[in-house]
């Protein structure tokens, strides 16, 4: 038998264990291992019933998603589950860990199936723009009926094991000794005469008659532009519309159809880019870290109590700095009123809120950091500001401590060379609502040390973020490109497009919302007064005001003065067209002499999208990205780029690097500008006939 899957007789009973770390994926040869071990099983005239197992840490957690997109090697998952579902003797799956998409298939092929406590099982294959293929659209809605299984199957989130055994998934919840305890419940069924129960004899009936209708009008709000979740709602009513076998081969050509399709090729790119991001290239895993067990913060306004808040989530101490005592208690008392209005929706308990608070204190006096191992500045954004702040903590906090800022905007390096060790200094770039967006750009200055580097990840995964390692720039990754974005859309308008063109082309390609609908969100004052130093400074390109800079100026702030680019009802926060804003576009068009000429949707798409891959490429280029898919989880995660999609820099492997060159060259020609100043990265992928992902 090959190695990663073994057969034991124990005390009456064939044990098939699966051992094929770290998750027991059902690669080849797992497969082919399960198979012989079931006839193992089969023949051994000393086993009266079968065990299935997962060796390690989990039951297996699904197909070899490294497999995908390769030729298929026999035995198929189908067939073993065949296999299984049509043994001679009664199969009992022992679950621990996750049993995830394929392994749950696999116990759903299982006369019964028992799981310890803490274990969960899951058809998570929506996420990888998938359906279940080895069964388990057909198999769950006959075991635990078409409403839970278009549930678990649609949304792709796991289930811990008490709630499935509540759904019929699980038959009993078993003691930490799984494998005795599942023996033990393979004798007691064979004593008892169990019968055997093959999920294929059950019948799968809708709850009530417009069940799929209904269902499919909810996936229509909840996962607009994705593919998988409306197949699986096909296979799941196939399950209910056609017998076994007929239901089985409609899931087979549904599955083919996603694992050809684009959308589930970038959501397969996006799960290995996941993972991959957290290994920083030359930053070898063997890198030590530093402790962190406690934390300091500089600032309790929007952003520091927001961080503050993921420390305390992750039951790590937080001190917080402020300047007046005023500015603490308003920091301390924002931060409560968040908890407790998550405890009103349920999803935390008041003892949670209180536990959570117990871990944040205030302080007014530096003196309080000298034990903190951790310090994030979250302070104004200015350098004299910072350069206070890091001169001071380089004085007090300890020797090792790691010295963190938030700006968005300002030189990671200069900061750290206020302090007398630069390389315990490096940027934590959070993200607005900061304890709601999962981004972290971990800003890496030149001098920054690798154990600081592989620290501020680990914290980075700890506190529940996906963190992204970037080099120091201005906007580093994320809003440089959002800076080129927002410049081509602000053009756009001022050519002839109206916003609400701009917003919806960007929010057709799958984005939450479009440039303007975000400036609205974020607020018009903020780019306003950006733009108002950068022209005090001299920038050439900020000398003009534009039509959102007009905006900003008679108050129209966006949401938060119900009047941006849009105008807004009194609690709601849906943007409607408005003529005070088509008026400024006007006047503004007519102070520059500019006659409005139609702008197509493609033009729209084109400029705005290909400016940022124009600029991605030059981020990888300059090493401030080590790899495209940093490029891609950084907008994925922080901007609400469509996940389907792959990120930016996978989106312009699939558009086609060559058409996008040849785009932003002509572009160039046209109407000049630094931004569409083609990166040579861009042009020399063109011209091999490459995407940024097969660049190294
Ligand atoms: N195939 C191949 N590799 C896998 C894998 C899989 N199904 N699941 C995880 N891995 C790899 C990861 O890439 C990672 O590799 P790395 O160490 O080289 O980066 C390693 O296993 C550990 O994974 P995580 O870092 O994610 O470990 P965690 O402990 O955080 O999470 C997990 C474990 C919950 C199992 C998580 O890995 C997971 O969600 N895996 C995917 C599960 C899934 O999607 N299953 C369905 C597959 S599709 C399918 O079954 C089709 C069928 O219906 C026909
Ligand atoms: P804010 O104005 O809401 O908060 C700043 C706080 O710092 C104030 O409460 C102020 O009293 C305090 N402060 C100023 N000097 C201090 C000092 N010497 N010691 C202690 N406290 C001091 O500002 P916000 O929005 O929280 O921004 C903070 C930093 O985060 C800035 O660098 C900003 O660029 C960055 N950032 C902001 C984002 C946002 O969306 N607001 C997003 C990402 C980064």
């Amino acid at each position: 038998m090959s190695d990663a899957v073994s057969y034991q007789l124990k005390d009456g009973v064939g044990v098939i264990t699966v051992n094929n770390p770290p998750v027991n994926a059902l690669g080849q040869a797992v497969r082919a291992g399960l198979k012989e071990g079931l006839e193992k099983g089969l023949a051994d005239d000393g086993a009266r019933a079968l065990v299935v197992i997962g060796g390690g840490r989990t039951f297996p957690a699904g197909a070899d998603i490294r497999e995908f997109g390769k030729p298929p090697q026999d035995p198929s998952l189908p067939d073993v589950i065949d296999a299984y579902e049509n043994s001679d003797k009664l199969v009992v799956a022992a679950i621990h860990g996750t049993a995830l998409g394929g392994g749950l298939e696999v116990a759903l092929g299982c006369d019964y199936r028992v799981a310890v406590k803490s274990g969960a099982v899951g058809l998570p294959e929506v996420k990888l723009g998938l359906l279940p293929g080895a069964g388990g659209t057909q198999r769950l809605p006959r075991l635990a009926g078409p409403k839970a299984a278009l549930e678990m199957i649609t949304a792709g989130n796991p289930v811990k094991a008490p709630k499935a055994q509540d759904m019929g998934i699980i038959d009993a919840i078993v003691g930490d000794d799984l494998e005795a305890e599942a023996i033990a419940y393979a004798k007691k069924l064979v004593a008892d005469g169990a019968p055997r129960r093959r999920i294929c004899d059950m019948e799968a009936k809708a709850e009530s008659p417009s069940l799929f209708e209904e269902f499919e009008k909810g996936l229509q709000k909840k996962a607009r532009g994705f593919l998988a979740p409306f197949h699986c709602l096909k296979a799941v009513k196939a399950a209910v519309d056609l017998p076994f076998q007929d239901g089985l081969k409609r899931e087979r050509e549904l599955f083919q159809e996603l694992m050809e399709s684009p959308q589930s090729k970038a959501q397969r790119h996006v799960f290995f880019a996941e993972r991959e991001v957290a290994k920083v290239p030359g930053v070898s895993k063997d890198t030590p870290k530093r402790e962190v067990k406690k934390v300091g913060i500089v600032g309790a306004g929007t952003m520091g109590g927001g961080i503050a808040m993921n420390f305390a989530n992750a039951g790590i101490p937080v001190i917080i700095k402020e300047v007046k005592q005023e500015a603490l208690d308003k920091g301390l008392a924002t931060i409560r009123k968040n908890y407790e209005s998550t405890a009103k929706k349920g999803r935390i308990s008041m003892d949670d809120v209180e536990k959570r608070m117990s871990l944040l204190s205030g302080t007014l006096d530096y003196d309080d950091f000298k034990d903190v191992d951790l310090v994030i500045e979250a302070v104004f954004e200015s350098m004299d500001v910072k350069q206070d702040v890091f001169e001071t903590l380089d004085k007090v906090c300890k020797q090792g401590a790691i010295l963190a800022s938030n700006t968005s905007t300002l030189d990671v390096n200069r900061i750290a060379s206020f302090t007398s060790r630069p390389e315990d200094v490096c940027g934590m770039h959070f993200f607005s609502p900061a304890n709601v967006m999962k981004l972290l750009e971990n800003v890496r200055g030149d001098k920054t040390s690798d154990d600081v580097v592989a620290t501020i990840m680990d914290i980075g995964k700890k506190i529940g973020k996906v963190a992204v390692c970037v080099g120091v720039c201005d906007g580093f990754v994320g809003n440089r490109m959002l800076h080129k974005r927002q410049a081509e859309a602000v053009a756009l308008v001022e050519e002839g497009a109206s916003p609400e063109q701009v917003d919806k082309v960007i929010y057709d390609l799958g984005f939450p919302m479009g440039p303007f609908a975000m400036s609205d969100l974020a607020g018009l004052d903020i780019g306003y007064s950006i733009r108002l130093e950068r022209r005090k400074a001299g920038d050439p390109d900020a000398q003009e005001l534009t039509w959102l800079d007009k905006l900003a100026e008679k108050g129209r702030y966006g949401q938060k003065t119900q009047a941006g680019v849009y105008k807004y009802e009194e609690g709601d926060r849906t943007p409607k067209p408005d003529p005070v804003t088509a008026e400024v576009i006007e006047q503004h068009r007519k102070d520059k002499g500019i006659t409005p000429r139609d702008v197509s949707d493609q033009e729209v798409l084109e400029r705005c999208m290909y400016v940022m891959v124009n600029e991605g490429s030059k981020i990888l280029e300059e090493g401030i990205a080590a790899r495209a898919l940093d490029v891609d989880i950084v907008w994925i995660y922080g901007y609400g780029f469509p996940v389907y999609r792959g990120g930016t820099m996978f989106w312009a492997d699939q558009v086609g690097v060559k058409e996008i060159f040849d785009r932003v060259s002509q572009f160039y020609k046209e109407q000049g500008g630094e931004q569409w100043k083609p990166s040579p990265l861009l042009e020399q992928l063109a011209k091999e006939g490459k995407g940024f992902h097969d660049a190294k």
